[in-house]
């Protein structure tokens, strides 16, 4: 073979190796494509999208949602609630599904009041399910009618409140005394005498005050003013009532003093428990005299947020 005829050959060669790794180049960019297109068909991202889902939705329900409920929304058509549920500030994750089912059978509430009804248990049956109290959580401990002490807890630092800021007979634990103290002299400094009207009450105290009220009144009345024994935060040791001393005014609610407390009590750990517009909440009637010591951090804080003490502790506390 000449040597022309050789470079000839080995050109052709080359154009032939040439063009099979072009092809072979071509081949395989499509063959990436096509696998991570694949891949991708394989993931949540484009299933839900694929379900109608937007991107700002897939993207929420991807943070929030782990992969057994997400293959079960999958199984359902798309549900804007989801999303909008999700969104909620104070939605708690694991309470969703209870969200979509009390908002279906109760359509004409706003989704922020589900959320705040579920999250506080009020999807269900007051009384029902009652767990005990978790104590451990000390100041923060929740009481309510889902949630009670045992017959025989009494808080350890119980102290005689003295008549220089009580009426006669009361105890408190001695953390909250100090605080009232604290509070109860700034108020002073405004001409207004803040007194202790009801403090910590045993299992004992209340189951007379809620049979009484039930004797006389009705359960259901009962129940709107008195907890049921273990169920009342008297007996945390961590709630008063307050007066204001001398005060003629029968409503508590129009006194200085009350003014004074909303504008000020949160500075000095107490809350007002039993909030006006708030029974379907905490299930009692406003009582503008019950507070509860939470302690300033956390008293600021449902204070400046405006939610019950109940909605706070499902959020803040038992959620995290
Ligand atoms: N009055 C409140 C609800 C109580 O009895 O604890
Ligand atoms: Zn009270």
């Amino acid at each position: 073979m000449s040597r022309k005829r050789k470079k000839l050959r080995l050109r052709k060669e080359i154009k032939i190796a040439i063009f099979i790794l072009i092809i072979l180049i071509i081949l395989s960019i499509y063959g990436i494509d096509k696998y991570k297109e694949y891949k991708y068909h394989q993931t949540y991202e484009y299933k839900l999208l694929e379900h109608n889902y937007s991107k700002e939705e897939v993207s929420l329900i991807l943070e929030k949602l782990d992969d057994n409920y997400i293959n079960k929304l999958l199984e359902i058509v798309y549900n804007e609630n989801i999303y909008k549920f999700l969104s909620e500030k104070y939605c708690i994750v694991k309470n969703l599904d209870r969200y979509l089912d009390y908002y279906k059978k109760n359509s004409k509430l706003d989704r922020t009041k589900v959320v705040a009804l579920v999250n506080t248990n009020r999807d269900r049956d007051l009384y029902e399910d009652i767990q005990d109290t978790d104590v451990s959580k000390d100041i923060l401990m929740l009481v309510n009618k889902y949630y009670a002490l045992k017959e025989d807890f009494v808080p350890e630092n119980i102290v005689r409140v003295s008549n220089s800021y009580a009426y006669a007979g009361n105890s408190i634990r001695s953390d909250v005394l100090e605080a009232f103290i604290e509070m109860a002299n700034a108020a002073k400094e405004e001409d207004i005498t803040l007194v202790i009207n009801s403090s910590y009450r045993s299992y004992k105290d209340q189951n007379e005050i809620w049979t009484y009220r039930k004797n006389n009144y009705g359960q259901e009345k009962a129940d709107q003013y008195a907890a049921r024994a273990g169920h009342s935060e008297h007996q945390t040791g961590l709630a008063i009532d307050i007066a204001q001393f001398n005060s003629k005014e029968q409503d508590f609610e129009n006194t200085p003093a009350f003014t004074w407390l909303q504008n000020n009590a949160h500075n000095y750990g107490f809350i007002l428990r039993f909030k006006k517009d708030a029974e379907d909440i905490t299930g009692y009637a406003y009582e503008s005299w019950h507070y509860r010591y939470v302690g300033k951090e956390v008293a600021t804080k449902v204070h400046d947020e405006d939610i019950t003490y109940d909605e706070y502790y499902a959020y803040y506390v038992e959620n995290n």
